[in-house]
């Protein structure tokens, strides 16, 4: 069994380009390699294709439809907020352990590398206790931690990575995917984050041309999570 979590500092980082972009590597390799999507918030399923789950699935080579959509995202929810308040509005509430329940068995059976997609960042809420964090922690696995490289990055990496190692959690790498806007080169980012989170690995995916950058981080992954 090889899986990883990918979480972030926030939304709209880069969790399911990441993610997607890795599956893409290692099929590309002739490797296996699979995502699920457990919880998804703004999710219109009369544009399946444009979730989360649509590109992760496209990204696998498999097809988009409300039958595979929810076969890798059991949690969906249309307003396109928080995952709690997302789920207070439809009165249905999301269960940690039916999510643990359903990650632990979609990891035994994947044949190669499992990818879980958190949502939101790293301390979103799930319910009124429980935030994305102790999702991961429960599961045991180590967390891909996407970052951006916008003006402000430095801050929100080294707080959701303080945020993860906590309660014992680990860090299987720190990702940095290139923002729309960043004030210096990405390399810049990466060395100072390094400087205050020495053990930690940083891979930085660019904005272009990042078919290489893909590769490493997979092969990285491949070798490193199990
Ligand atoms: N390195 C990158 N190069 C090009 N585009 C990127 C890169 N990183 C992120 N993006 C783009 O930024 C947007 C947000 O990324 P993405 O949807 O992966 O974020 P997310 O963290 O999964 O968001 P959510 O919290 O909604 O799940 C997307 O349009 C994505 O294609
Ligand atoms: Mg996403």
């Amino acid at each position: 069994m090889k899986a990883a979590f990918v979480t972030a500092t926030g939304t709209d980082i880069g969790k399911t380009y990441v993610t997607a972009g890795i599956i893409r590597a290692l099929r590309g390799q002739g490797a296996q390699a699979s995502a699920i999507k457990p919880v998804m918030s703004g999710y219109d399923p009369g544009r399946p294709e444009a979730s989360d789950a649509g590109i992760l699935l496209a990204a696998m080579g498999k097809p988009v439809t409300a039958a595979t959509v929810a076969a890798i995202s059991p949690w969906r929810y249309a307003a396109p907020l928080s995952p709690d308040m997302a789920a207070a509005r439809e009165g249905r509430a999301i269960s940690l352990p039916d999510i643990l329940t359903f990650c632990r068995a979609a990891i035994r059976a994947a044949p190669g590398l499992m990818l879980v997609e958190g949502v939101g960042g790293a301390l979103v809420p799930l319910d009124a206790s429980r935030t994305v964090r102790d999702w991961i922690d429960s599961l045991q696995l180590p967390a891909l931690l996407v970052a951006g490289t916008y003006l402000g990055t430095i801050s929100h990496t080294l707080t959701a990575a303080e945020a993860l190692l906590r309660q014992g959690g680990r860090i299987a790498a720190i990702v940095l995917s290139e923002s729309a806007h960043s004030p210096v080169p990405p390399e810049e980012t990466d060395a100072s984050i390094q400087k205050f989170l020495p053990g930690i690995a940083l891979h930085i995916i660019p904005r272009h041309f990042n078919h290489l950058s893909f590769q490493q981080l997979a092969d990285f992954l491949a070798r490193s999570c199990g």
